[in-house]
């Protein structure tokens, strides 16, 4: 059994459900607003419009090149839709170096070209022609598919000379510079669109696409006349726009300060992107990790967890020396964990903070600690995709979603679909698929239907 001493610390991360129903309300609004354009300027969720229109029917055909910036890796891939709702996909994966994260944005994007470059020439398709996807999963202010104005950096990036401008410039003025690949970008998206977009391409019922990896965000198909920041010319032919939330930033207006821990604030004031991206800070894979570390050591000054054990002062000396040591991923394998033998959680006390006698209780704490965070994120999460759900005006929705935090917690699923089954109106069915390769495989979907259109 746990004790009360550990229940009290984490008793703020555990949202009561008049805290549910509230964050519902106050998401539910702020979406409407974002559609709106009288009060988008004052939403956190800007629900940017992003001229995807068509989903696709699972019959395109044709190779396309894709890029993949957004997450943890950056990568290059060859996509070949084969019909009947198949796909291959290679790839190649390249770090992005910290200092090409934070520097100037011309040697990110000549970065990016150089690994596009040696990525064509390796395959042997220099002369190829392909139309590229680029998924560039940042809040951008589409102007087209083709156009794609970076409106902020979130997830760690900062590199000076981007915001404001179009990014598919950008990529065009890399690869030409460099003058020895001839590409020509037909799409640039955001990885919740792509995510969209390949599971529409298995399963007709998709409506939502939603990521929780690095950063946070869902995309939702809305009807052309909720969407006023949609020109009008695209609302004559077709009725349904793909709307990109950006529900990251929720929370920016106050509206999540009533959940809000002492943990949060400080996520929050280290960050390299302070007031910003506050929803997203509470569900995503960059900052889950960090928030269970702050809730040890204050856990260990409290005699909360820990507390019998000989090393705990080196223990706290450690956690509190080395900020991020504690990775999202590391709550996924402690939760996967059985009792009473706590392979996971045993191992990565030790080879992270040298402790090698946790009892049974101390093992059961930790993973109590991090069933808290990653709950209150999933619960997090489900309040946003129930909104979504909501809104559209489809009876039985599918929700496609991806990202490492999803993938990769043997939980976050079962979560996500606890609080859904309380917000899903009634009158609706929903279901969870997990999306394959939505970057890639999403990002030629919505380069071949775009050609298709045309
Ligand atoms: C951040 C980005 C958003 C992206 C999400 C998931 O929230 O702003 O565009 O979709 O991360 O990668």
């Amino acid at each position: 059994m746990l004790d009360t001493e550990v229940r009290e610390l984490m008793q703020s991360f555990v949202l009561s459900d008049y805290q549910v129903q509230e964050v519902y309300s106050r998401f539910y609004a702020e979406i409407s607003k974002g559609l709106k354009r009288s009060t988008n300027s004052q939403a956190t969720t800007k629900c940017f419009p992003t001229y995807v229109q068509d989903l696709p029917t699972g019959d395109e055909i044709g190779k396309y090149l894709a890029l993949d910036l957004g997450g943890t890796n950056f990568r290059v891939l060859l996509v070949s839709l084969k019909g009947h709702h198949d796909a291959l996909v290679e790839f190649q994966t390249y770090a992005v170096p910290k200092d090409l994260m934070v520097g100037p944005g011309v040697d990110l994007f000549d970065h990016i070209a150089e690994c596009l470059a040696k990525f064509v020439a390796k395959h042997d398709m220099k002369n190829a022609y392909l139309p590229l996807g680029f998924t560039f999963s940042f809040p951008c202010v589409q102007k087209g598919l083709k156009e794609a104005v970076l409106s902020r950096w979130t997830k760690g990036f900062k590199c000076p000379g981007v915001a404001g401008e179009d990014v598919g410039r950008l990529l065009h003025e890399a690869i030409q510079r460099r003058g020895d690949v001839e590409i020509a970008v037909v799409a640039i998206l955001n990885d919740t669109t792509g995510t969209l977009m390949s599971c529409a391409h298995r399963n007709a019922d998709c409506r939502v696409g939603i990521i929780v990896g690095t950063g946070c965000n869902a995309c939702y198909v809305e009807h052309v006349d909720q969407v006023d920041l949609l020109d009008h010319e695209f609302k004559r032919e077709k009725k349904q726009v793909i709307v990109n939330c950006e529900w990251g930033a929720f929370g920016e207006g106050g509206q999540l300060d009533f959940v809000r821990t002492e943990y949060d604030v400080t996520i929050d004031n280290k960050s390299i992107n302070p007031a910003q991206q506050l929803f997203e800070k509470m569900t995503s894979g960059m900052y889950l990790g960090e928030l269970v570390r702050l809730v040890l050591i204050r856990g260990l000054q409290k005699k909360a967890v820990f507390k019998l054990n000989p090393r705990r002062e080196e223990f706290a000396t450690i956690l509190e020396e080395n900020e991020n040591i504690f990775e999202t991923r590391h709550i996924s394998e402690i939760e996967s964990d059985t009792f009473p033998e706590f392979a996971n959680t045993r191992r990565i006390c030790k080879q992270l903070f040298g402790l090698e006698k946790a009892t049974v209780e101390d093992c059961q704490k930790l993973k109590y600690v991090c069933e808290c965070v990653s709950k209150r994120a999933a619960t997090l999460v489900a309040i946003g995709a129930s909104g979504l759900v909501n809104k559209t005006f489809d009876r039985k929705v599918v929700v496609g979603m991806d990202g490492s935090v999803y993938r990769y917690h043997p939980k976050f699923d079962e979560y996500i679909r606890e609080t859904m089954h309380k917000l899903v109106k009634p009158d609706k069915t929903f279901d969870i698929m997990l999306s394959e390769d939505g970057s890639g495989r999403g990002a030629a979907l919505v380069a071949a239907v775009a050609s298709k259109t045309k």
